[in-house]
């Protein structure tokens, strides 16, 4: 599902690209805020809607635009597939092959896109649910009904969480509880099987880039070894007194721990780096597994913060992906090109081709 062809109008510092792609590897380079980044989060909004660096869409509009227009043709077997999404005021429209479409499952069928990015160290350090976020997004590119799962998990405990706060109790509140169960079931079920395949293969990556062996667990939100009706039988009285139900899918995490102990709080800011760059490699790497199918990977600036050995294993792990890649680097220098793939030149707004 390669992105043949790219065009951008209007995206933060971004005037008007036009490029051609190459379908296995693609560099940038260019001086701090000459518009890498941009060009990344263009290709994102075109995969998946949104931004990864925001999620407000609008801050994107190139500062005097009243609008942004990103367009692309995507390789799809011997289809081409065109998509287009622009924002115009608060609309945003997104086309697929000239039909307005509303589904992100939609876009996500023409092209998956993977990322790292600056903020990738997060996935490690921030709270669970970037971690929940990050396995939810892995679930949904590899069985996109779980889009629809997931959203009603939602509206069922949004409505027990409702039921709680009117003070509801005893077969009242069961009626809102039964639906809420058998959708944590289904939301549980389909993220326990995702990440019992996803943690062999970031044990197996995370492992060569820290030169240490790492063990991914999932956690369901619940204490371990009793089943969710129990849990929620235990947490009764505080669900109650908080008008919240304290536990359930909503509530689960990976654990993710090196030889000192969990990552979260033993992990150097690189280290964290990379880990969060296996937990993206395994994504990547599954994905391929699960539908046959490369997608895009987004690797922003990965010079940064990483020291000359780290950084060269990073490369050696991308080197096998069958992935559209887009690297970008400040020079040349920091992130040696391979020969014969495309290097775009990024200054003041405007991305060209390097001959
Ligand atoms: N809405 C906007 N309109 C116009 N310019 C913007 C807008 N938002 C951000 N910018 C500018 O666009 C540039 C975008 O920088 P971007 O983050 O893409 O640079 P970069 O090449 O990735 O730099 P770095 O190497 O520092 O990461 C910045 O100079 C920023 O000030
Ligand atoms: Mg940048």
């Amino acid at each position: 599902m390669p992105l043949e062809r790219l065009q951008i109008d209007a995206v933060r510092c971004l005037e008007a690209v036009d490029v051609e792609l190459h379908p296995h590897r693609n560099y940038l380079f260019g001086l701090n805020g000459a518009g890498k980044t941009s060009f990344l989060e263009s290709i994102h909004l075109l995969g998946r809607g949104r931004s990864f660096r925001t999620r407000q869409t609008a801050r994107l509009v190139r500062h005097g635009s009243d609008g942004l227009t990103v367009f692309g043709e995507v390789r799809s077997g011997d289809r081409r597939h065109r998509v287009g999404v622009s924002l115009a005021g608060r609309e945003l429209t997104v086309r697929v092959d000239g039909e307005k479409t509303l589904g992100m499952a939609q876009l996500a069928e023409v092209m998956a896109v993977h990322v790292m990015g600056s903020r990738l160290h997060r996935l490690i350090e921030a709270g669970p649910s970037e971690r929940r976020r990050f396995v939810d997004g892995g679930v949904f590119h590899v069985e996109h009904a779980y889009l629809q799962t997931w959203r009603n998990y939602r509206r069922v405990l949004g409505q027990r969480n409702a039921a709680l706060k009117r003070g509801l109790s005893g077969a009242p509140l069961t009626v809102w509880t039964q639906p809420m169960l058998t959708a944590a079931k289904a939301v549980n079920a389909a993220r326990e099987r995702y990440v019992e395949e996803l943690s062999d293969l970031v044990e197996l990556v995370g492992g060569r880039l820290l030169d240490q062996p790492l063990a991914i667990v999932y956690r369901p939100g619940w204490k371990q070894g009793i089943t969710l009706e129990q849990a929620l039988g235990d947490s009764l009285e505080r669900d109650l007194r908080t008008g919240f139900t304290q536990v359930g899918p909503h509530r689960a995490d990976i654990d993710i721990r090196m030889e000192a102990g969990s990552v979260r709080e033993h992990a150097s800011r690189g280290q964290q780096k990379l880990i969060a760059a296996a937990l993206v490699l395994g994504q990547v790497r599954l994905f391929g597994q699960r539908t046959g199918r490369g997608g895009l990977l987004l690797v922003d600036d990965p010079a940064a913060e990483l020291d000359g050995e780290s950084l060269d294993r990073l490369l050696a792990e991308l080197e096998p992906l069958e992935t559209q890649l887009f690297l970008t680097g400040l020079s040349e220098r920091a992130l040696r090109p391979r020969e014969g793939f495309p290097v775009f030149h990024v200054e003041q707004g405007r991305v060209e081709a390097m001959v």
